[in-house]
């Protein structure tokens, strides 16, 4: 079922002994975790885990203190955020940041664009391939918020869309540069179970079609039916990585973490 894309032994994403410091506190501490093609991976934790630091750091958002990442293959250390969105490497945020007074494509046709220098000469040497350029982004905006549900949403101001519907809109805007793995830093949070549902289906699908997904969840029944593996962070390491049975029976996630989101 998850043969699309390279089951191969060579981790899509690759981090090695990855630490980031605040002043003296170490909120990732020596990570080591490779993130395989045709997977979706949960990365769970209590909070303060350094779950989002790990994504800011595996985003270009936050520089390592220490360590390599490697993103197919590719050194990811010290590139922009920018820089890593167009590699294929996409994060949405735990809060969705749209453009809130631009309409809904055109969030998805910026989310497109390319180095705004590069775009500058084009205009005035190439002015017919940039409108043909212009032509293909809005065509595929329009095939991407079909797939995440959002077709008639297109007019609207981001703004004046739900919270469940940013956070499809999030998706929608990472899917524009093609991305072969996306992180979601807690999607379910604070969207309502019909769209949830909307939302996880809209992933399982482009899981199917071959993209990696690595997701941060405090939503375990969603964590633990859709994802494998489940990595277990606290106090910034890994501690854990396995199934969902392997993980949800380990006495140190029952302990430390799933006895205190259950109650
Ligand atoms: N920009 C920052 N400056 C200082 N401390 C931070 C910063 N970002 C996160 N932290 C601290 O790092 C630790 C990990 O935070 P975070 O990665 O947000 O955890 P999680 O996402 O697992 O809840 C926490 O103790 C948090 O207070
Ligand atoms: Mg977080």
């Amino acid at each position: 079922m998850t043969q699309s894309v390279g089951t191969s032994a060579l981790p899509l994403l690759a981090l090695r002994g990855v630490s980031r410091n605040f002043g003296s506190l170490r909120a990732v501490d020596g990570v080591d975790l490779d993130i395989m093609a045709g997977r979706i991976s949960g990365l769970i934790g209590p909070n303060g885990a350094g779950k989002t630091t790990l994504f800011n750091l595996i985003a270009g958002t936050l520089a390592p203190s220490a360590g390599e990442i490697r993103f197919e293959g590719r050194r990811m250390n010290g590139l922009s955020p920018d820089r890593v969105f167009h590699q294929g490497l996409a994060r949405t945020f735990q809060v969705p940041r749209p453009f809130a007074q631009m309409t809904v494509l055109e969030n998805l046709m910026l989310a497109a664009e390319r180095q705004a220098g590069e775009r500058f000469w084009n205009n005035w040497i190439r002015p017919g391939l940039v409108r043909e350029e212009e032509r293909a982004v809005r065509e595929r905006a329009f095939a991407v918020l079909e797939v995440c549900a959002l077709a008639d949403k297109a007019p609207n101001l981001a703004a004046e869309l739900s919270g469940g519907q940013q956070k499809l809109l999030e998706l929608a805007r990472v899917l524009m540069i093609e991305p072969s793995l996306i992180l979601l830093d807690e999607p379910a949070a604070g969207v309502n179970p019909a769209l949830l549902e909307t939302l996880v289906d809209r992933v399982q699908h482009l899981h199917r079609s071959g993209i990696a997904f690595l997701i941060i969840e405090h939503n375990m029944d969603l964590v633990m039916s859709v994802c494998d593996p489940v990595i277990v962070m606290m106090q910034g390491r890994v501690i854990l990585s396995g199934s969902p049975d392997t993980v949800r029976t380990d006495p140190r996630v029952v302990d430390a973490y799933l006895g205190e989101v259950t109650t």
